[in-house]
């Protein structure tokens, strides 16, 4: 692809769609608001914090992300979601439990002004959960049509210039990718005979892409990873990005694993195991979510470690993952990893990680950077699946007949170099033989 020849400005609101409006979300919001005010920093964000180092090392040029390229500012972001309850953002962030009183209190008034969407769900998509916030239609196409209209009003009413869709919504049953989502014909046909492998999220992402709205996918299920809605993307020149936000136990792994290759270390096991209470976790309780989750997490390490090339090092992997639902816990999760590795002559060795986290402290800056990125790209006229985001992502998608990157190193130097080259700065090896002649 060539190298955008012009970015249009960050001009006017942005307007953020949120489909599920549970602890990332209201997180998510709520933080932004409190940076907005000055009252909080803006932790874990790249777009926020992060520099990119320009040119030589001798140069001394390492402006901040957002002052090398253009991005919408905190302050021109507007939101909107859907959710299968009727609690406002400030109702579902008390209920969610993440944040302090002190700071809730604070954008009360902010949160309680965002009421949400009704949602189209499907029981039999998410098992834990009954909706009583939602549309109804006589198939799913008529549904999607109506978040289309959704989409349109919002845009009419908030007089944003633009806008982005986050899937923030549950984890949904395990779908494989079938024949109804091989082209737009068939997905379209699929909704209108109401197709079993045709799940809600797949009908935001189809009404979003559709609409011209890039659609970023924080959950592990299918939604944009289908060739339907990339073909759809790629001919309505939408950015679209997914899947699965890459937070605690998983960006642990892709940190970790990385560093035992890269020293040539030996891996006999990796168990991993879960203990969260949060409504995410009750979803996860349920087999079928628990099953699209789990594939999510358990390609990570063979992707990193590639057996086919290490067979004596990493052959025989036992990797296991565990979630378990576990109430007094909150949004507090804790993830527990025992990892039997060996050295030098087959000697075995142990690490063993426990990660006191909080899912949602996690996830929200990365809502926020998929937000600000996947809008450059639109604006940048970049359209259909943006690798350089898999950074973000326990699963990352990819054009079809490429392996994913997950090492977490990799797919920053990927996202950095992406930025260099979309500002028309020279990309950056770390060869370094000049500094020597
Ligand atoms: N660290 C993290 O928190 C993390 C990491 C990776 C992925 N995720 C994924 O992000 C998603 C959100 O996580 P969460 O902790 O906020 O969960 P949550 O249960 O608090 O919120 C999800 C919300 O989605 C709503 N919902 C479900 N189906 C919907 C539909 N069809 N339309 C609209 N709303 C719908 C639910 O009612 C709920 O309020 C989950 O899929 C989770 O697996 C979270």
């Amino acid at each position: 692809m060539e190298k955008p020849s012009k970015i249009a400005p960050a001009k006017g609101k942005l307007g953020v769609l949120l489909p599920g409006m549970g602890a990332v979300s209201t997180t998510f919001m709520a933080g932004v608001e409190l940076v907005r005010r000055g009252k909080a920093q803006p932790i874990g964000s790249l777009t926020q914090m992060g520099t990119v180092r320009l040119g030589k090392r001798t140069e001394g040029r390492s402006p901040l992300i957002k002052k090398l390229v253009p991005l919408a500012d905190l302050k021109d972001l507007s939101f909107g979601g859907w959710d299968i309850f009727k609690d406002n953002a400030y109702q579902a962030a008390a209920k969610a439990g993440v944040l302090n009183p002190e700071h809730l209190g604070q954008v009360k008034t902010f949160l309680s002004g965002i009421q949400p969407m009704k949602a189209a769900f499907d029981h039999e998509y998410v098992k834990r959960l009954e909706g009583t916030h939602v549309k109804k239609a006589k198939n799913k196409y008529e549904l999607a049509l109506q978040i289309k209209e959704d989409i349109a009003n919002f845009k009419k009413n908030r007089r944003v210039s633009r806008l982005v869709t986050c899937w923030c919504g549950s984890t949904e049953v395990f779908i494989r990718p079938e024949e109804v989502h091989s082209t737009p014909e068939k997905f379209v046909e699929g909704m209108k005979n109401n197709h079993p492998a045709i799940a809600p999220s797949m009908l935001y992402a189809w009404a979003s892409v559709t609409s011209g709205v890039p659609f970023a996918n924080g959950a592990p299920n299918l939604t944009v990873d289908i060739p339907a809605i990339q073909q759809l993307a790629h001919d309505n020149n939408v950015a679209i990005c997914g899947k699965d936000f890459k937070t605690g136990q998983t960006l642990m792994k892709t940190i970790l694993a990385p560093g035992f290759k890269a020293r040539m270390l030996g891996l006999e096991g990796w168990y991993s195991t879960n203990i969260l209470g949060n409504r995410d976790g009750e979803v996860l309780d349920d087999p079928g979510s628990f099953k699209t989750k789990e594939e999510s997490k358990l390609g990570a390490l063979e992707y990193i470690l590639q057996p086919q090339l290490y067979p004596t090092l990493y052959g025989k992997i036992h990797h296991k993952v565990r979630i378990n639902y576990y109430p007094p816990r909150g949004d507090n999760k804790e993830g527990w990893d025992n990892i039997d590795i060996f050295g030098w002559l087959a000697y075995p060795m142990q690490i063993k990680v426990d990660f006191l986290c909080r899912d949602s402290i996690l996830a929200a800056p990365i809502v926020l950077d998929l937000v600000l990125f996947l809008d450059l790209a639109q604006r940048a006229g970049m359209r259909g699946i943006q690798e350089w985001l898999s950074f973000y992502f326990k699963s990352p998608m990819t054009a079809p007949d490429l392996y994913p990157e997950h090492d977490l190193f990799i797919q920053s130097m990927k996202l950095k170099n992406t930025l260099r080259w979309m500002m028309g700065e020279e990309l950056i090896t770390h060869l370094g033989q000049e500094y020597y002649d």
